[in-house]
């Protein structure tokens, strides 16, 4: 027999959510003001009154968050009474370079969402909603660092994987939806022989885009585009189009048109590479862990005006937009990554 759910039981799910919502204020607190990066750079660690005086901060507080951060096991205390971060968290929080780097998610979480969250009273009453290129160059350049660390691995290894001769060979690649640019220029880095396009409807992006595009010397072989996905007007150019990130940012009503202007844009036999989350198909799912961070992300992107799509949704679209071939997969078990193909003779 099941055992009952008591009062106390709830209580205590509900005290841990709000330590959970703690935890992640208290590592935003310590990596805005820098007191985790100076605790990971001390060898042996620093006492409070050490980490106050390093980084100029008001002891007392300095000492309460190394308090509370013991408490919620984000820093451990060495034997000589000095704090130190809890082993592996300084990759998790502090290497941006890591898959599995949170840091950013975390600094989010505490700033730009909480602000957000601010607004979910009006948005459920009245439905509306802040999109993401109405927000300024400041969130486009967080953006692009929450997916600066998966793009590595897609860069590193997926797309080697998947396009390894053709991207040495130097193919002509469309990124729709390419915020603020970073993967083209990984790519243009690794694959000097490929001339890439980008385009996004956030102007904000697009700037920080040309910038660093410019600053790399990669202009001659990157241009990038302040335009939307539904107003593709590319015929039969591009070997490999991109969507990172991106198809459960384009507007319900517009999904359909962005994929057929991919779809004109790829010459036949050219491929679309999709890295998005994808939305449980049952109720039995939204409890799996492998749904864990797309229930993440939907709720918090609710007011960005976002919708992930279910798997039959992306089937659908793709296929309605006349790609074939498609073979699903995922990254870490948590990203859902689609290969489609323009086919080769049109059916
Ligand atoms: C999560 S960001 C990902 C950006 C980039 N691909 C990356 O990996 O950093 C989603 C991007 O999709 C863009 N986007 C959303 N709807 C779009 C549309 N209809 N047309 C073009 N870009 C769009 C947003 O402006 C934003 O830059």
């Amino acid at each position: 027999m099941a055992q009952e759910i008591s009062t106390k039981d709830q209580f205590e799910f509900v005290f841990n959510a709000f330590r959970g919502l703690q935890t992640v204020q208290v590592i935003s607190l310590g990596l805005q003001t820098g007191m985790l990066a100076a605790l990971d750079a001390a060898e042996g660690g620093l006492s409070d009154g050490e980490l106050a005086e390093k980084l100029s901060l008001h002891p007392p507080y300095v000492r309460l968050w190394c308090q509370t951060a013991y408490a919620f096991h984000v820093l451990e205390m060495s034997a000589d009474s000095r704090y130190q971060i809890a082993p592996k968290l300084n990759t998790v929080l502090l290497d941006q370079e890591h898959p599995r780097y949170l840091g950013g998610f975390a600094q989010g979480f505490a700033t730009y969402l909480a602000d957000d969250f601010q607004r979910y009273p009006e948005a459920f009453s009245k439905g509306t909603v802040f999109p993401f290129w109405e927000r300024g160059e400041h969130f486009s350049a967080w953006v692009s660092g929450l997916t600066h660390p998966l793009q590595r691995l897609v860069v590193g290894k997926v797309l080697p994987e998947l396009f390894g001769d053709l991207l040495q060979t130097g193919i002509h690649v469309l990124d729709v939806g390419c915020g603020a640019g970073r993967l083209i220029f990984k790519l243009a880095e690794s694959y000097p022989h490929c001339r890439f396009v980008g385009i996004d409807a956030d102007a904000h992006g697009i700037a920080i885009a040309r910038k660093e595009s410019s600053r790399l010397g990669l202009s001659s072989r990157v241009t990038f585009r302040h335009v939307r996905g539904e107003q593709l007007k590319f015929e039969s150019e591009f070997d490999l189009a991109l969507m990172f990130e991106v198809f459960h940012e384009l507007p319900v009503s517009e999904r359909a048109s962005v994929l057929t202007g991919c779809y004109r844009a790829l010459r036949p036999g050219g491929q679309l590479f999709i890295v998005d989350e994808t939305w449980p198909e049952s109720i039995e799912q939204l409890r799996d862990p492998a749904y864990g961070m797309s229930i993440m992300v939907q709720f918090s992107e609710l007011v960005w005006g976002n919708l992930v799509a279910t798997e039959s949704e992306q089937t659908r679209l793709l296929h309605d937009a006349g790609f074939r071939h498609l073979k699903r997969g995922d990254i870490g078990g948590t990203f859902t990554t689609i290969l489609a193909q323009k086919p080769l003779r049109i059916e």
